[in-house]
């Protein structure tokens, strides 16, 4: 079904996914670390709906997660996907400990010694073994914005690598903690190869030095962090940015023999495959700007406000020798923030056209919100010619049901 007939159908705001597109880019990553053994294990906080999330785990993806409330929507999922679960974040609690314990997932990725401690207590504490990466901080730079930037020991991320054999001789020391890898997480939107290569040399650099210390080093984390191309103007040729991610990647762990990779891409995997769709409410001009005012707001797609991120946004259906025009795209939310385009250039629209704010697949529904009390929108995941709704719109209902003691 088409865009505007998918609108008509559901209403807007409304996000449509692509199912091949979702698989596409899936299998690209499968086919450039086909030559390693690898796990790739898509991030969940891109895009955490249950339907993709079906979609990749019958392709086999293993998955990171960074919450219990990750967690349980991967075994909601399927249970025997947690063996194939990775767990990242800075602020793990014992309850998310516990729970990721007694589903076995394959590791976690710690991040502090204070978490290493609290996860030796409950693992002890549950008779369960904990397979343990310390997500390692290699302080590289890469270019993105300073926000999804991360690998810098100036960041909140990761354990200094240089303090990391120290860490490791601590897990020995827990009967139930058993040091399985290493891992690392540069930052996000990062297009060029090299600060991953660099990143990847130094963690196969520790790992050596970690097996020659007596530990049995299996699996080396390179995190996520691939970008895409956000900007139309600019050429984009997914297979061999991949191509050349996974071949740096592979360069520097060819150094390490027997060892499983394992990368966390999410915006790669499902950013171009979705696109909030949107209609012109009213024109109108203060001064001398023009603003299209439309019914999606920042509480649907937060990046353009939150990272000045930019998005194409393209009519729905395009008229015939329509003249251009320059405003600024906004949404109905209060805040000046609220802005999806400033003084961009698009086809001039007309109150009720449909507007495709597009790659709008990761990082859009994840960080929405229902600020300005505003109901969440639809999500459509299709296949072909077919259409599924995979999430439906909030309700008022929805929103309310968690404040029973108002009165
Ligand atoms: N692994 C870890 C440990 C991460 O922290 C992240 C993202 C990923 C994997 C996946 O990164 P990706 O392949 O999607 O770049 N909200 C921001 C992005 C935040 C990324 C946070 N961590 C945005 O909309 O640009």
């Amino acid at each position: 079904m088409a865009l505007d007939a998918l609108a008509k159908k559901y209403g807007t705001p409304l996000y449509v996914y692509s199912a091949t597109h979702i698989q596409e880019r899936f299998d690209l990553y499968e086919r450039a670390f086909a030559p390693v053994p690898h796990l790739i294990c898509y991030a969940v906080k891109a895009n955490s709906a249950l339907a993709i999330l079906s979609l990749l785990d019958k392709r086999g993806a293993g998955f990171d997660i960074v919450s219990g409330g990750e967690l349980e929507r991967v075994l909601t999922v399927n249970k025997k996907a947690a063996g194939r679960v990775v767990f990242s974040g800075v602020g793990k609690t014992a309850a998310e400990m516990d729970l990721a314990l007694r589903a076995g997932i394959l590791s976690f990725h710690v991040e502090s010694e204070g978490e290493l401690e609290l996860l030796a207590e409950r693992a002890a504490k549950l008779r369960k073994r904990a397979a343990v990466s310390l997500r390692v901080n290699p302080d590289v730079f890469a270019e993105t914005h300073p926000y999804i930037s991360t690998g810098l020991s100036e960041h909140k991320f990761g354990i200094d690598i240089r303090r990391a054999r120290a860490v490791y001789r601590k897990v020995k020391q827990h009967k139930w903690l058993e040091a399985k890898g290493v891992s690392v997480h540069i930052g996000s939107q990062i297009r060029a190869a090299e600060p991953f290569g660099a990143a990847a040399e130094r963690v196969a650099a520790l790992i050596a030095e970690l097996r020659k210390d007596g530990h049995a080093i299996t699996h080396m984390d390179l995190g996520g962090g691939l970008g895409i191309e956000y900007d139309a103007g600019v050429e984009f040729d997914p297979a061999a940015q991949v191509e050349r991610y996974a071949q740096a990647l592979m360069r520097a762990a060819s150094t390490v023999p027997d060892i499983t990779l394992l990368v966390e891409p999410g915006r790669f995997v499902v950013g171009q495959a979705g696109a909030l769709v949107t209609r012109v409410l009213y024109r109108k001009k203060n001064g001398t700007k023009n603003f299209v005012i439309v019914d999606a707001g920042m509480n649907d797609l937060l990046r353009p406000a939150l990272y000045q991120a930019h998005h194409e946004i393209v009519p729905v259906t395009p008229r015939r020798g329509a003249k251009k025009l320059v405003a600024d795209v906004v949404g109905p939310v209060c805040e000046t923030g609220d802005f999806f385009a400033r003084d961009r250039e698009i086809e001039s629209v007309r109150e009720g056209d449909l507007l495709a704010i597009l790659d709008a697949g990761a990082y859009g529904v994840s960080l929405s919100s229902n600020y300005n009390s505003r109901m969440r929108p639809v999500e459509v995941l299709v296949r072909g010619k077919r259409e599924r709704v995979i999430r439906r719109r909030e309700t008022m209902k929805d929103l309310l049901v968690t404040e029973q003691g108002w009165k």
